[in-house]
């Protein structure tokens, strides 16, 4: 039989909600899909907790979401599950001298994943396979309440801006393969998106910052360009606006990549993380980023 129910329990008060009463290792029916995808977009973030999922589990679940990307390159190059490479892999545990996965133990910085690109990823899934007895926590802050957040007069002076979101380095700090590391923020690789954008059916304004190192706002000289990111993140990026996820073995957690911004905690390096993630492609007819 079709899972076909679940009930909903919200996490903080700007994002975030818990799903119970589903089993997802098996089928969805269509209705129970379409009405997570519908919470998603209202709670940004969903979790599920006491999950039992095989990779193949992982890409069925996520598939109702929209087309699965193939697991990114990394600082290790493209680090994948055995037999699937939607199914990234995070983890600092190494196998015969080698990394099985992105990230290592360290702090992973607020971002959004791969706003380089013209169509950043609608969506990723995490699901939690072994876990550090302590750190490692997922933070996530909604971009609506973020916006929100600013001074009036960041608002105005916001409006209508560009900014450039970096292409060379990842989350975690590291270069990129096959890139070098910027030297003029001006002129260094990456793509420029709108500032705020809105969503497309509530007209509710966000900010798309992507991450913080390397953005430029074009047409600002290279010193003004950061003085006014240093506001805008002093303001926005607090907290009190974020909710941090306590990982278990066996959690699944969701988020909107579009909406959000995530980080991670560090933990010991000595103690074992391993997630397997999927990223879930913008649908086709929202490919464009659109301004506010
Ligand atoms: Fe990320």
């Amino acid at each position: 039989m079709p899972a076909t129910t679940f009930t909903l329990h919200p996490l903080a008060p700007t994002l975030g909600a818990e799903i119970r009463g589903l089993d997802l290792s098996r089928p969805l029916s269509p209705a129970t899909a379409a009405a997570l995808a519908g919470a998603l977009d209202r709670y940004l973030v969903l979790a599920f907790r006491d999950q039992t999922l095989s990779d193949a589990d992982l890409v069925r679940v996520s598939g109702h979401f929209g087309p699965l990307d193939k697991a990114p390159i990394t600082e290790h190059g493209r680090l994948h599950a055995p037999g699937f490479e939607e199914v990234y892999v995070i983890s600092n545990v190494t196998e015969n001298g080698r990394p099985i996965g992105a990230l290592g133990a360290g702090e992973s910085v607020w971002h959004a994943d791969m706003t380089y690109l013209e169509a950043p990823p609608y969506a990723s899934s995490l699901y939690a396979l072994e876990v550090p007895a302590e750190g490692g926590d997922t933070g996530f802050l909604s971009m609506f309440a973020a916006y929100d957040a600013l001074p009036e007069e960041l608002k105005r002076r916001v409006d209508g801006l560009s900014i450039k979101h970096d292409s060379t380095t990842n989350s975690g700090g590291y270069l990129r393969q096959g890139f070098a590391p910027p030297v003029d923020l001006a002129s260094s690789p990456g793509t420029v998106h709108p500032l705020v954008i809105a969503h497309p059916a509530s007209g509710r304004k966000a900010l798309l910052l992507g991450r913080r190192p390397h953005a430029h706002i074009p047409g600002l000289p290279v010193a003004e360009s950061e003085a006014l990111l240093d506001a805008i993140w002093a303001a926005a990026v607090r907290p009190e606006l974020a909710w941090h996820h306590r990982w278990r073995v066996g959690d699944l957690v969701m988020w909107d990549n579009r909406w959000t911004m995530h980080r991670r905690d560090p933990f010991p390096g000595d103690q074992r993380r391993r997630m397997h993630r999927t990223q879930i492609a913008i649908p086709a007819e929202a490919r464009r980023m659109e301004a506010a």
